[in-house]
């Protein structure tokens, strides 16, 4: 197949442009390079005979009709991702997360590609106390981010119903992996940990999130969309569920850190409590997660260690100024001065 995947130069993007390549398909990346979209990501396979780049945005109609022309499969996973910028500058997700994905459906539809990918997130359904989400429960988000999501979701079913197109919907829970931008969970504070900083962790850290390695999470999208049914939504969840504070003690132990570096700061606005997915309708195309939580959390851990040169540059640059805006009214140091 020759697969427009957008995002490709983020964490799961340029992990799924990877596994695409191996299988044979062919890939073209089209890709904005927003903060989080990083060359490094893809340096290497750049220079593979089925891969291409295209720098673009996918709101922009003339170059996504163009990257689209001739492609079988589009999996769409560019977005702006991260829930805290979201309650920093709510505007700004609308702008890919909604009208980018309905300017790319529409490019897709009239180039008659045959599936759309639409990969979301488990956010969309917002917290659940106990049990676990299934397909068939309503959205009901909470933030900027996964209201923008979820309004994405709704475009490819609109465009499913309205104009018969072949579309898939992915809702993937918390990932985790290498070349993950830090300023999520796992890689801030594994790289937090490493320079002996703090590590702030929102309200009381009893916040239970279901992780799923990186690798994972591509297979169930591959999954899906090579074996799911038009129209039909499958959740990705890894069914590994844990505590933000669990996590944060993992870390520490792996970096050889003690609890001194935990700083309980003040919690994000509508914080979801606990996300948890049913995976049953996945699981019934044949796939399920392989990877076991510890031992891809030390692997990850290592692969920080091993690769300062990929988040020390990052960690420098436009990032300071988020982290200023994000961790300064929070009160905690995170980002600057070692805690000790
Ligand atoms: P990321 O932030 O690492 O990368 C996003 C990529 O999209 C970047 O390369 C960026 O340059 C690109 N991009 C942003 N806006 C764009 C635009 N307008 N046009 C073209 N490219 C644009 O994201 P990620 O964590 O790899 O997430 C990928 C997808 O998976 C997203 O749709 C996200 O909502 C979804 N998802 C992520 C997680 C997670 O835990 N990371 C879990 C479930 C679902
Ligand atoms: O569930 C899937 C979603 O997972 C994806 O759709 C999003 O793109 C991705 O960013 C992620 O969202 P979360 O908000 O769950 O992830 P984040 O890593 O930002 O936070 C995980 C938990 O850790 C959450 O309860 C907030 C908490 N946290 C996060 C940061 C960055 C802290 O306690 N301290 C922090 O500094």
């Amino acid at each position: 197949m020759r697969i427009l995947l957008t995002g490709g130069c983020g964490f799961i993007g340029s992990q799924f442009a990877r596994m695409a390549l191996d299988a044979g398909h062919e890939v073209v990346n089209l890709d904005k390079l927003t903060y989080a979209g990083n060359p490094a990501n893809t340096a290497d396979i750049s220079g593979h005979r089925r891969y291409r780049f295209v720098q673009a945005d996918i709101a922009d109609p003339g170059p996504v009709a163009d990257a689209v022309a001739g492609c079988d499969l589009v999996v769409n996973m560019a977005a702006e991702t991260h829930v805290d910028r979201s309650i920093l500058e709510p505007h700004l997700f609308p702008m890919t997360d909604v009208v980018g994905t309905a300017v790319l459906l529409d490019a897709a539809r009239r180039a008659g590609v045959g599936r759309f990918v639409q990969v979301s997130t488990d956010e969309v359904y917002g917290s659940i106390p106990r049990g676990a989400f299934r397909e068939t429960d309503p959205v009901t988000p909470s933030s900027p981010y996964s209201a923008s999501k979820a309004g994405g979701d709704l475009q490819v079913l609109a465009w499913h119903r309205t104009y018969a197109m072949d579309v898939i919907i992915t809702r993937g829970s918390n990932t985790f992996g290498p070349r993950q931008y830090p300023e999520k969970l796992i890689p801030l504070f594994v790289t937090n940990a490493l320079d002996g900083r703090e590590l702030p962790v929102y309200g009381d850290g009893l916040q239970v999130r279901d992780w799923i390695h990186v690798a994972d999470h591509c297979a169930g999208i591959m999954a899906a969309a090579e074996r799911g049914t038009a129209g039909e939504v499958y959740n990705v969840g890894g069914g590994h569920e844990a505590t933000n504070l669990h996590i944060t003690e993992r870390i520490l132990a792996l970096t050889g850190r003690d609890r001194s570096l935990i700083r309980h700061v003040a919690d994000r606005p509508g914080h979801d409590r606990r996300y948890a997915l049913d995976t049953t309708k996945l699981r019934g195309l044949g796939w399920a997660p392989a990877r076991p939580f510890d031992e891809s959390l030390a692997e990850t851990v290592r692969w920080y260690a091993d690769n300062r040169a990929w988040w020390e540059p990052i960690k420098s640059g436009e990032y300071r100024a988020y982290y200023e805006a994000q961790y300064g009214r929070r009160g905690a140091a995170a980002g600057g001065t070692p805690a000790s």
